[in-house]
């Protein structure tokens, strides 16, 4: 069978660490996915250094629209971030009958509801497993490993530039400007670093757990958000003598009243594993009525660990275009509204 044709939109750190970890294991994914995966286009708009990084096999556009017009072309991966353009783009390739693969949390979370419809409606897929704590396979464990159970909630450490900050500050003393310059020089942080610090990357993210845990639609905008801005020295040192670590968590919850989703600095007692967690690593906790608690650690950013989650994502919709029924993956397409009478 020949292989499925990926244009890739965005050659920045997780495009090229997605197409080098393609090409690296290209053997091993191919027989995973029952067939070769293969980046035939490229869009970025410095033409010359994304051509430099994946050789001349490969052609690089500067216009995006140029990959969506390409027929031969079966899945679009969307690595531009943002609501604006990427939000145009992602529809247009809908549209046009190609599945999406993309880490973009701000655009899932705010227009989540608008483009999963169009999506279901012209029966391609909307993956993004990497748009939630990076290689963590959250997305996956909530969708497919836990879906016997009736979860009851879901609480995580979802925003590596913060954890990051908290646990600097708090080893070494260091001031939040100064730990905030670091986090973005290792390249944690967001392009604006106001959505990691004011806790809005944290929401987008578990909006998007909240939409899968519980069946509802995505409503970042009813979402409690606070940040780290407000915390000093002082309140990390006084929590640590008190026995309780201060972590940015992102909460989402089953109650009487409806589903809460609030993202805010939370006192974690010391002994707990999740308040372990340290520097720019992730962590999510999901309870499940029959499964109990579960625990999923690891890089919830960088280049490879999201291009993990990206090519997982490919995997997954090359398995539904095989001849082999055994490599069918039937729980993938996004399916809102399920229980959409509770209200968040
Ligand atoms: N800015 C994000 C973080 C990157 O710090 O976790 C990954 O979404």
């Amino acid at each position: 069978m020949k292989p499925i044709k990926v244009g890739l939109l965005g050659m920045g750190t997780v495009g090229s660490g997605t197409f080098n970890v393609l090409k690296r294991n290209q053997e091993e994914i191919q027989r995973r996915a029952g067939r070769g995966i293969e980046i035939t286009m490229v869009a970025d708009l410095d033409v010359a250094r994304a051509q430099a990084l994946v050789g001349e096999g490969v052609q690089v556009v500067g216009d995006a629209r140029a990959v969506i017009a390409n027929p031969e072309i079966d899945i679009v991966i969307e690595l531009i971030g943002g609501y604006g353009i990427a939000k145009a783009l992602v529809m247009e390739a809908i549209a046009a009958g190609k599945h999406v693969v993309t880490a973009n949390k701000a655009l899932l979370a705010v227009h989540g509801t608008e483009i999963f419809a169009a999506a279901q409606a012209k029966g391609v897929m909307v993956a993004f497993e990497a748009a939630v704590a990076g290689g963590i396979p959250i997305i996956k464990a909530l969708r497919e490993g836990l879906t016997a159970n009736s979860i009851q909630w879901v609480a995580g450490i979802i925003n590596g530039t913060t954890n990051f900050i908290l646990s600097e500050m708090r080893d070494k003393g260091l001031d939040f400007g100064v730990v905030l310059k670091e986090a973005q020089r290792l390249g944690y942080a967001e392009a604006d670093p106001t959505f990691d610090i004011e806790g809005v990357d944290a929401a987008h993210k578990v909006t998007l757990m909240s939409a899968i845990a519980f069946g509802i639609p995505v409503q970042f905008d009813k979402a409690y958000v606070e940040g780290i801005t407000k915390l000093g020295a002082a309140d990390i040192k006084y929590a640590e003598q008190l026995g309780y670590r201060i972590k940015l968590l992102g909460i989402t919850k089953r109650t009487a009243q409806g589903i809460e989703l609030r993202v805010h600095p939370s006192l974690v007692p010391t002994q707990r594993l999740i308040a372990n967690v340290e520097g720019a690593m992730n962590a999510v906790m999901v309870q499940g009525d029959a499964v109990g608690t579960t625990l999923y650690y690891g890089k919830g950013a960088g280049s490879e660990p999201t291009a993990s989650a990206v090519i997982a994502d490919l995997v997954d919709i090359t398995r539904l275009h095989t001849a082999d029924p055994l490599n069918r993956v039937p729980h993938l397409a996004f399916q809102p509204g399920a229980m959409s009478n509770l209200a968040v």
